[in-house]
């Protein structure tokens, strides 16, 4: 039915990105037994699909001797693709994978590294356990995503309905589908332009594609926990008073992650961060 890249192909890819510092190749997955796809056959045939079968082999061989470096991360997982995804879709989409995997990385050292009394985790977490911080953010980047499948078919309709405002929605009556629409690739930014944009309180966590894909992730029930993690507040306001009042769901709630993974990224890069005026809001 669906001919996906499994998570070892999207972690080759990955690895032979870093490795080459260079545009991430996608590896193309046999899809001979597709029915799903229409546009599949046309893009089989892409130039942008080769890859080098011995950068292939080393990027494998570096994966199983276990020393290519994915951000200190030692394993990241990551969902399959429908075929619905074409080539230039999942290029961009993996760069958004690799922004997660990345952004998260400074999430999980700082945590580490500087605890609970850290001025960034009580901005958004409070006095709200740190275990589960530190579990959510591994288990979103390491943790197992087989119910999860990224489309770009528009399967309900939503992005054509809004083209302007979607970047993307939970396909409903599934528990891991979720859909990119095209307003996505256009609209997300690169974490590289962190803080070039305006500040994180002016643009929002989300405008960054790998950011959004935690608040996508959140959506699927695999990532979620079945809704253990969810969009309980969403303005600015009720989200920094989540965090000074009720620390038990701020570490529940899907923005306090966000901003949380945007404020320490930018703060590690550029100095001084980019927050902007929370006391505004
Ligand atoms: C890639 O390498 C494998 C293992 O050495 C070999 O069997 C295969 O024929 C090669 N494929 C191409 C396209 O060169
Ligand atoms: C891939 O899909 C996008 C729409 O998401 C389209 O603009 C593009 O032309 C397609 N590319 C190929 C090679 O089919
Ligand atoms: C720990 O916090 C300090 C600021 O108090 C910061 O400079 C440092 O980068 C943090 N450590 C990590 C690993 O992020
Ligand atoms: C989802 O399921 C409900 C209840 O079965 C149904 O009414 C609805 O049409 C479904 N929605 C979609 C988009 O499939
Ligand atoms: C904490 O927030 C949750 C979710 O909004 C709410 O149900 C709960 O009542 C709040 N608890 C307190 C003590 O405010």
């Amino acid at each position: 039915m669906l001919s996906p890249l499994s998570s070892e192909n999207i972690l080759i890819t990955l690895s032979l990105a870093l490795f080459a510092k260079a545009s991430i190749v996608v590896k193309r997955a046999d899809h001979s037994s597709s029915s799903v796809s229409p546009t599949s056959s046309s893009i089989s045939a892409s130039s942008d699909t080769v890859t080098s079968n011995s950068t292939e082999l080393e990027a494998s061989a570096a994966l199983h001797l276990g020393t290519f470096e994915t951000f200190g991360w030692a394993n990241p997982t990551f969902p399959s693709y429908h075929n619905s995804c074409n080539v230039t879709n999942q290029r961009m989409i993996n760069g958004a994978l690799i922004d997660a995997v990345q952004v998260s990385s400074y999430a999980r050292d700082r945590l580490l590294a500087n605890g609970t009394s850290d001025e960034i985790y009580q901005r958004w977490f409070g006095d709200g356990p740190i275990f589960t911080v530190a579990g959510v953010i591994e288990n979103t980047i390491q943790g197992v995503k087989d119910d999860l499948l990224f489309r770009c078919d528009d399967p309900q309709g939503g992005c054509a309905a809004n083209p302007t405002t979607w970047s993307g929605y939970h396909v409903l009556n599934t528990t891991g589908e979720t859909n990119f629409c095209d307003l996505f690739y256009s609209a997300k930014k690169p974490l590289t332009h962190i803080c070039f944009e305006g500040t994180i309180i002016d643009v929002e966590p989300t405008l960054y594609a790998g950011i959004d894909l935690f608040h996508r992730y959140f959506h699927l029930d695999q990532m979620s926990s079945e809704g253990y993690i969810g969009e309980f507040t969403e303005e600015l306001p009720d989200i920094l008073d989540l965090a000074q009042n009720n620390g038990t769901f701020a570490v529940r709630n899907v923005d306090n992650y966000l901003y949380y993974l945007a404020d320490v990224y930018a703060e590690a890069v550029v100095p001084g961060g980019c927050l902007g005026d929370i006391s505004a809001d």
